[in-house]
């Protein structure tokens, strides 16, 4: 390649914004990073000649990215996971609302925004992780259930500053209110096998290495487990059984990963177009797939994995809710010493 030509090139990418609304192009930042999204994006390339570009960081260095960048950002779509930092970048501007009857046809309403900021891919559940060895999952039913006083020095989580138990807390706090749920972290704190650490594998290794008998965690960390590549890991797996949670009530939280399209999205009908794709069948069976987590659309087959486990009763609460307590579920866990 010539100099000039190859100077102009590296300009242009410089310059992105400039691309213009005609460009086959859409550009994703996006916090997940699966294969599968990878292999889904180049089929919708082939499909309709519009080029994805992809940029993979942490959501709060994209975030952040995208507020420096104001409305210079080439990005279109962001794609992380969790309703509450969906609601986040909602907040700080940093997504626009949009209209699709595709969208809405696809997506039940609680797993979308109201005003249409941000629309959920794939569905993940707050499970009951329990050591098949020293629990009776008949003993557990609820989450309320592991503030008993037989779980004293067994119950396993991750810090409080993980979004996954700041939102399953903010749904505590829509359903129970602010009072019930702070006695909950009370309880739970008092029950605690060890300070709060690690990530949710890590609570399952602890169940496995007998660090205490019972954990919160995310569905899809006991499938990858069932399903890794090494025996040791599946044997891990095979230690630990679930339970879907509050059964009888409000169901068991659930919380997405999503996408929303950018405040200043220079493609932005490329990037609704790529929406719709994502809840489309084709998309959607891919990511039942893949990392064991639950399409957001009807009528499409899970993983073995998931059809082992069964059919379970999910609260319909919209997660557009759990932003809204975020703040309050952050200063709960603070008062009652979840670290
Ligand atoms: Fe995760």
């Amino acid at each position: 390649m010539n100099r000039v030509l190859g100077l102009i090139l590296a300009f242009a990418f410089l310059l992105p914004g400039c691309a213009g609304e005609d460009e086959p192009v859409v550009n994703v930042y996006s916090h997940r990073h699966y294969d599968t999204d990878q292999a889904l994006f180049d089929r919708f390339a082939e499909r309709t000649g519009i080029q994805v570009r992809v940029v993979s960081a942490s959501a709060d260095e994209l975030m952040a990215r995208l507020e420096r960048e104001g409305p210079a950002s080439p990005a279109d779509l962001l794609i992380t996971v969790d309703a509450g930092r969906l609601h986040r970048a909602k907040t700080r501007g940093l997504l626009q609302p949009v209209e699709s009857d595709a969208l809405a046809a696809a997506i039940p309403s609680h797993l979308r925004d109201p005003e249409g900021y941000w629309f959920g891919l794939t569905q993940r559940v707050r499970i009951l992780a329990y050591s098949r060895d020293r629990v009776d999952p008949d003993e557990l039913q609820d989450y309320e259930d592991l503030t008993d006083e037989r779980w004293e020095e067994r119950v396993l989580a991750r810090t409080s500053e993980n979004i996954y138990n700041v939102s399953h807390l903010a749904s505590m706090v829509a359903a129970l209110g602010p009072e019930a749920a702070e006695e909950w972290v009370q309880g739970m704190v008092a029950n605690f096998a060890r300070p709060p650490q690690g990530n949710d594998t890590d609570q399952l290794r602890d169940i496995a290495a007998g660090v205490g008998d019972v954990a919160l965690v995310n569905s899809y960390y006991v499938g990858r487990l069932l399903n890794a590549d090494d025996e040791a890991s599946r044997e891990l797996g095979r230690q630990v059984g679930i339970i879907f949670p509050n059964q009888d009530g409000r169901g068991a939280h659930v919380n997405i990963s999503g996408v929303g399209v950018t405040a200043h999205a220079p493609n932005r009908a490329h990037a609704v177009q790529l929406m719709e794709f994502l809840v489309g069948e084709e998309a959607q069976q891919a990511f039942a797939e893949a990392n064991f987590e639950y399409p957001v659309r009807e009528g499409i087959d899970w993983a073995p994995t998931l059809r082992e486990w069964g059919d379970f009763h999910a609260d319909t609460l919209n997660l557009e809710r759990l932003g809204e307590h975020n703040n309050e579920a952050v200063q709960i866990f603070d008062r009652a010493g979840w670290r």
